[in-house]
């Protein structure tokens, strides 16, 4: 058997954790990346970034660099951001343009991904305009996020969030604006840190001041299809994060999708936090933080204590989540069990992972799980 293989079990009760070397491996992520990070719907920025026809912004998804553009038409559209000619970047950082313009040699597109000007380039024979424009992408909307599918042939996003607009859609998602970001660079493989968010089982130990304001005992997770949510609800003494107006409601509600995008859900703010693999020991989070008017008086405060507050649990999770990659490189540890009560949510996302790096043609229906 390939090391890096390995049998997993779709009963949490029996089921081991996938193999440490999964956590190590450079070839895992370079597959990890052709058949997690090339399939599946990934955040890649702001719906406002995009709102207006010649608006664009460049990005790198699963590894590949990618423009977004509102083209003349109104179209959202997700361009390969490689020169045809010989592989320059067509647009850089964010704005608005009437056209790209290779940084290179100078080649220009249309926003729609077309070969417009080639300057000085008579005289090629076996090759034309037609046939290279920028290769496209699926790029799609959910709220103010826009998400790009590398895979042609996945299902439609709305297939990935399952009934988690209309979940979120019910606090307001729509009208919250950007107010904040934090970028965090971690010595750990990704999979570490999507395993810690995956389960409130930590809480009691690694964040004392979260566990004050939660109450652990009716922590609980539910999984769907290609995402989660874990429901937590406050104590009656919670005093650092704001009581939601329905005493029916969660404190916080902790949204995860397939593979690497966290959505927090707080009364009065939501926060992304997009999971970027660096290298297989390195991993990238970046947080945004969304509120109801960030720059009205009055609210600039709470969004930099929430800041603050997050920040504190982020900081608790870097230190546990380095220890645990330290400890997965050791010649004693080779794979753990889960809890039944507490890692369900952990166990659900390596059954997909399971499924996703299973896969060896693009015919497979993964994409299609509901
Ligand atoms: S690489 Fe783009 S014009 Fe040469
Ligand atoms: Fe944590």
């Amino acid at each position: 058997m390939d090391e890096r293989d390995y049998e997993f079990d779709e009963r949490l009760e029996f089921a081991a954790t996938p193999p440490a070397s999964r956590y190590t491996d450079a070839r895992v992520l370079a597959e990890e990346r052709l058949k997690v990070f090339g399939r599946t719907w990934q955040l890649a920025g702001r719906a406002e970034q995009v709102a207006e026809p010649g608006q664009y912004f460049t990005t790198e998804v699963g590894g590949e660099p990618v423009v977004v553009v509102r083209d003349a038409g109104g179209t959202l559209r997700a361009l390969s951001n490689v020169c045809r000619h010989r592989a320059g970047p067509v647009a850089e950082g964010c704005g608005r343009r009437k056209s790209f313009q290779c940084g290179y040699h100078g080649w220009t597109y249309t926003l729609d991904g077309r070969l417009l000007g080639t300057p000085e380039f008579e005289g090629v024979e076996r090759w034309s305009k037609e046939e290279n424009g920028l290769p496209e992408f699926r790029a799609e909307e959910w709220g103010a996020l826009v998400f790009v599918n590398l895979d042609a042939a996945a299902a439609p996003l709305a297939g990935t969030l399952g009934d988690l607009p209309a979940l979120v859609g019910e606090r307001d998602w729509a009208s919250m604006r950007p107010a904040a970001r934090k970028d965090w660079h971690l010595d750990c493989n990704w999979k570490v840190y999507v395993d810690n968010y995956l389960e409130g089982y930590h809480i009691p130990i690694v964040h004392p001041s979260l566990h004050r304001e939660l109450d652990y005992a009716r922590y609980r997770t539910e999984t769907r299809g290609l995402s989660s949510i874990q429901h937590a609800p406050l104590r009656p003494a919670a005093s650092r994060i704001r009581r939601p107006a329905r005493a029916d409601e969660d404190g916080a509600q902790f949204y995860w999708v397939f593979p690497n995008l966290m959505l927090n859900v707080y009364a009065d703010n939501y926060s992304t936090n997009l999971v970027v693999p660096l290298g297989p020991e390195r991993t990238l989070t970046v947080f945004e933080w969304y509120f109801r008017d960030p720059d009205a008086a009055g609210v600039r405060g709470k969004v930099a204590e929430t800041v603050e507050f997050s920040d504190e649990i982020q900081l608790e999770d870097i230190r546990i989540c380095e220890a645990v990659q330290r400890g997965l490189r050791s010649r004693t540890y080779e794979r753990g069990r889960y809890s039944v009560r507490r890692e369900n949510g952990v166990h659900h996302f390596h059954s997909l992972l399971a499924e996703f790096m299973r896969a060896q043609d693009r015919e497979s229906s993964i994409v299609n799980r509901e």
